[in-house]
């Protein structure tokens, strides 16, 4: 059993004494234990090291105590083991030298047995539920099949992801295509991650928001749901999707644990459109982060409040950002749990 489960409680819907938190992207970036490991090796390898990943998985948890911890990986791993090239070029981000562009592309892509490709996260996820010794749970995740089509299709990040949009409007059928792979192989690789060890998992649907309210239920809800439906027998299912507010109501009646919310939407608006019953996690503004520590602690707690201690999980709207001072990331995590009604 799990020694401090308010996390996977607050999932679950139960009361608790104060909500849980945990950060997004909380394994690396602005820890310095993290930027020494950095140093020695290059990013996949970091991935695909069992030793490294789960012990960067473990340097926020043993810093700041936070209530669950996430594998340090990354989404990209999945066009990875279909046999996409990913390369992550420092000072760039992810690059993709052959992005996926027409159907003959699509269809020479294979679906893999995602345990055995992705083996070295197995392996990972049983080495990082070692070290935590069951004191906090173990968050697995991947990206939306969507948000892994803007990079196999764009080729890199982009402000628009025009290209990928490209694909889905000029030719829908390549585009279904590929999300139905992307999809099968991320139901394979989820389900494996849970039999290896996580207590829950999270899809990250960080390019939602790139697309409107109805081309969103074509190209990206609808695979998510599969991903929802697959999966929530086995485990908690957190799903987040930045700008995609527009789909909060659907989210909360599709069987997940959780739904993210980012900073864009108040707490009020997020209860009302997801009906009140589900648990939020989110939606600290990531650059609030930036001001004094005094600052943060009150404004968390305010968040708290609006949000409401139960069926809710402290978290930022998105990701932590790199130069955030280490006492700020500290105010954050110990505002929560120094909460009291
Ligand atoms: O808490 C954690 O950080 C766990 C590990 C984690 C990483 N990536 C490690 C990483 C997680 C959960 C991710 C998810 C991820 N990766 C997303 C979805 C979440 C989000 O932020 O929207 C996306 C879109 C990616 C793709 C990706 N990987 C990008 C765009 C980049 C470059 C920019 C960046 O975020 O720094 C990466 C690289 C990456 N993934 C880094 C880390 C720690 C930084 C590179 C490095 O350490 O060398």
């Amino acid at each position: 059993m799990i020694k401090n489960d308010l996390f996977l409680r607050a999932l679950r819907g139960e009361t608790v004494s104060r909500p849980p938190v945990w950060m997004m992207r909380q394994a690396g970036r602005y820890l310095p234990e993290f930027m020494a490991i950095r140093e020695k090796y290059d990013f996949f390898t970091r991935c695909q090291t069992p030793e490294l990943a789960s012990e960067i998985t473990v340097q926020p948890i043993r810093r700041y105590g936070m209530d669950a911890a996430i594998l340090f990986s990354d989404i990209l791993v999945i066009p990875q083991a279909m046999g996409i090239e990913v390369q992550m070029k420092p000072d760039f981000g992810p690059y993709l030298p052959h992005p996926i562009r027409s159907k003959k592309e699509v269809d020479a892509i294979r679906v893999p047995d995602a345990a055995e490709a992705l083996d070295y996260v197995m392996q990972a996820i049983r080495m990082t539920k070692e070290k935590l010794a069951d004191e906090v749970p173990l968050i697995g995740f991947a990206g939306s099949p969507w948000t892994i089509l803007c990079y196999c299709v764009q080729g890199q990040g982009s402000k628009s992801f025009d290209k990928a949009k490209a694909l889905c409007f000029s030719d829908p059928r390549a585009a279904h295509a590929l999300l139905q792979k992307i999809t099968d192989t991320t139901i394979d690789y989820l389900k494996a991650k849970v039999r290896a060890g996580v207590d829950a998992v999270q899809v990250f649907d960080s390019w939602g928001g790139m697309l409107s309210p109805e081309d969103y239920q074509e190209f990206s809800w609808h695979y998510i749901q599969q991903i929802i439906d697959a999966l929530k027998e086995d485990t908690e299912v957190i799903v987040f999707g930045k700008g995609c507010w527009f789909a909060l109501g659907e989210m909360a009646k599709s069987g997940a644990s959780a739904i993210g919310i980012d900073w864009t939407c108040s707490a009020r608006n997020a209860r009302y459109l997801t009906g009140g019953k589900i648990t939020l996690q989110g939606n600290f503004d990531p650059a609030r982060l930036l001001s004094p520590p005094d600052e943060i602690t009150r404004r968390v707690t305010e968040m708290i409040r609006a949000f409401g201690k139960d069926r809710y999980i402290a978290n930022l709207g998105h990701g932590i950002l790199p130069n955030i001072p280490l006492e700020n990331a500290r105010a954050f995590v110990d505002a929560v749990k120094n909460f009291k009604e």
